[in-house]
């Protein structure tokens, strides 16, 4: 069966203080997903400290490509990640491939970096609003996925989370219907389906996009969508709360 996850992003948001309020708050969510907190870099050894002894988890929001630790001025290592405690990183997601020029072999060669450190990658694909109204949405989501499977091979899929989130719903407002978005999650778990079954069956599926707490339970209820990649209603501790609580 597919983990259900809830994971919230809190991309590059927060201060001292109000990251522990945040965390505070969020470590007493009870959920029967398992809740994945994504803080800006600098603040991850405070938030390990505060949820360390809890069931909340945590992760990155990036990693370095393909290096060990070196002369690389600027870069976070997997292996750092790890050492901070970290479980999980985002890879791909629309703002790193759209503002900081990731291309598909950048975002496999992170993906396969994450897990030569141990950790889990969150595989983010999604089409824009352009490539929707064309008819390419499928074309572009497989692509992205393919892309992947061809660098780190079908096998590095039994350790990695993928997470749909069409470009056009995120920070937007607009969310992907629960039925548009079962379409492509259910497109995404056939593609894996034609290279190895028991992977797909088990392949945790995310949808991430506005997801808000009015729509989450309707999101959640789709077949094919096992939990959610949450933005800008993660920064707030109670609607964080009814996503987690919606599952
Ligand atoms: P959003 O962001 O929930 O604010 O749309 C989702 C994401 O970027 O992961």
């Amino acid at each position: 069966m597919p983990e259900t996850i809830i994971a919230g992003n809190w991309k590059m948001y927060g201060r001292q203080p109000s990251i522990d309020a945040l965390t505070a708050a969020i470590a007493a969510i009870e959920s029967s997903a398992t809740v994945i907190v994504f803080p800006p870099l600098v603040y991850l050894a405070q938030v390990r400290q505060a949820l360390q002894h809890t069931h909340i988890q945590w992760g990155a929001q990036n990693i370095a490509a393909a290096f060990e630790d070196g002369a690389y001025t600027g870069e976070v290592s997997g292996a750092m990640l790890a050492d901070l405690g970290c479980r999980y990183v985002l890879v791909g997601h629309s703002e790193r491939r759209q503002l900081f020029s990731e291309n598909n072999t950048t975002i496999a060669t992170k993906f396969i970096s994450a897990q030569a450190a141990g950790l889990i990658p969150i595989l983010c694909v999604g089409e824009t609003q352009e490539e929707r109204q064309a008819g390419m949405t499928k074309d572009i989501v497989m692509g992205q996925l393919q892309a992947v499977i061809d660098m780190a091979g079908i096998e590095a899929f039994k350790q990695a989370i993928i997470a749909y989130e069409p470009v056009w719903a995120i920070g937007t407002g607009l969310t992907a219907s629960p039925e548009q978005a079962q379409v492509v999650h259910s497109q995404i778990r056939e593609h894996f389906a034609t290279i190895d079954g028991t992977i797909a069956s088990v392949l945790t599926l995310l949808y991430g996009g506005s997801v808000k707490p009015g729509n989450a339970a309707q999101l959640f209820a789709m077949p094919d969508i096992n939990g959610g990649l949450i933005g800008g209603a993660s920064l707030d501790a109670d609607s964080f709360k009814q996503i987690c609580q919606a599952v």
